[in-house]
């Protein structure tokens, strides 16, 4: 047995393992259940009580001993990266990020606003909270007018000297601001979010999105106008998209026009997007009233404008064909990702 223990012992001092596999062996070889080891003790039972005595000191040494060896190169291993590196494949993919979306209606703002950079046309907002004045009167809305009242507009409380407080039903009220505040020419575009006291449905929503447009200067006509507008249609929409303008009435425009495109979907030949009628509503549009200019301090007699109003839901429900308004707001990541566009 003696001779055992000195053998196993040299062979246990000169490994040197070249992988985990190989400490493996090692270990069943020698530490295992049915090892060397194992052997050794079971022989040990059949020894003299005197043989016993010194044996079982040298015996107990030596299990220590290849329990530690063991121990050592198995902790070795574990912390040596180098060696652990022969199995790790650098060249695999690593864990995928997953990366939000653009929302479709910040996509189509975007697109909107770079269409009428291009025109010269800035960028302005306004407060989504506003007063009377701002949202209705200097915009030539009669006293009595429908839109003024509790069912359209989110009133949020009186004010003393502002009046009426409300929630703005649309951005024309920053086209009140700008001229106030400012000198003609202006010149811009005004996105923002709107809101109104409507049943939340597939077509209606008690907060939308709005691009207001305002151009003032002298000689400022509605042949500008349609130009302006039949230029974003083409870039909007594509090259080839038909525009028609319809008489409306808006307290704020005199004229005032109704524009339609030909349907995105059918192209003007008849589907269910555009009630069999070819054509779709995209916005309001007119050219300033004398009175909105006075209202906001301009010389009506020298400066003429246009102005207009797109919802940006509509025109995004009419790029992506999505039927039902509440999906913009429900933050569905499913619906959020499948918009892509070039404008990062
Ligand atoms: N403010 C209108 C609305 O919310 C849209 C609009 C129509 C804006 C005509 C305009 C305009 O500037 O000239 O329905």
């Amino acid at each position: 047995m003696q001779d055992k223990i000195s053998q196993y012992t040299r062979e246990i001092q000169a490994f040197k393992p070249a992988s985990a596999e190989e400490l493996e062996t090692f270990r069943i070889k020698f530490l295992g259940t049915k090892g060397l080891i194992k052997d050794l003790f079971d022989e040990f039972k059949a020894v003299s009580p005197e043989e016993k005595r010194v044996l079982g000191k040298v015996l107990n040494e030596f299990k220590k001993q290849a329990e530690e060896k063991y121990q050592f190169l198995k902790d070795q291993f574990a912390s040596d990266t180098g060696t652990q590196a022969a199995d790790l494949d650098l060249s695999l993919p690593g864990e995928g990020f997953e990366t939000g979306a653009r929302h479709p209606l910040s996509l189509v703002r975007r697109e909107i606003i770079e269409i009428f950079k291009k025109l010269g046309f800035t960028v302005a907002e306004g407060p989504e909270i506003e007063d009377d004045w701002h949202n209705f009167s200097a915009l030539n809305f009669p006293e009595e007018h429908p839109a003024r009242d509790m069912q359209d507009t989110f009133f949020v409380k009186k004010d003393a000297v502002n009046g009426d407080i409300a929630l703005r039903t649309h951005t024309s009220s920053v086209q009140v601001r700008m001229m106030e505040n400012g000198k003609p020419p202006f010149r811009a575009i005004m996105p923002g979010r709107v809101y109104r006291n409507e049943a939340i449905s597939a077509r209606a929503h008690c907060f939308f999105h709005q691009v207001e447009g305002l151009y003032v200067d002298r000689n400022v006509s509605f042949a500008d106008l349609k130009q302006t507008l039949f230029y974003f249609v083409q870039e909007m929409f594509g090259e080839g998209t038909k525009v028609r303008f319809r008489p409306s009435y808006f307290p704020f425009t005199e004229p005032s026009a109704e524009m339609d495109i030909s349907c995105t979907i059918c192209g003007g030949a008849g589907c269910p997007m555009c009630k069999y009628s070819g054509w779709v509503e995209i916005l309001g549009c007119g050219m300033v009233d004398p009175n909105v200019l006075e209202n906001c301090g301009i010389d009506n007699a020298e400066f003429t404008g246009f102005a207009f109003g797109m919802g940006i839901e509509r025109i995004t429900n009419l790029k992506y064909q999505i039927k039902d308004l509440r999906l913009f707001s429900e933050n569905d990541v499913r619906f959020l990702k499948q918009f892509q566009s070039e404008i990062i």
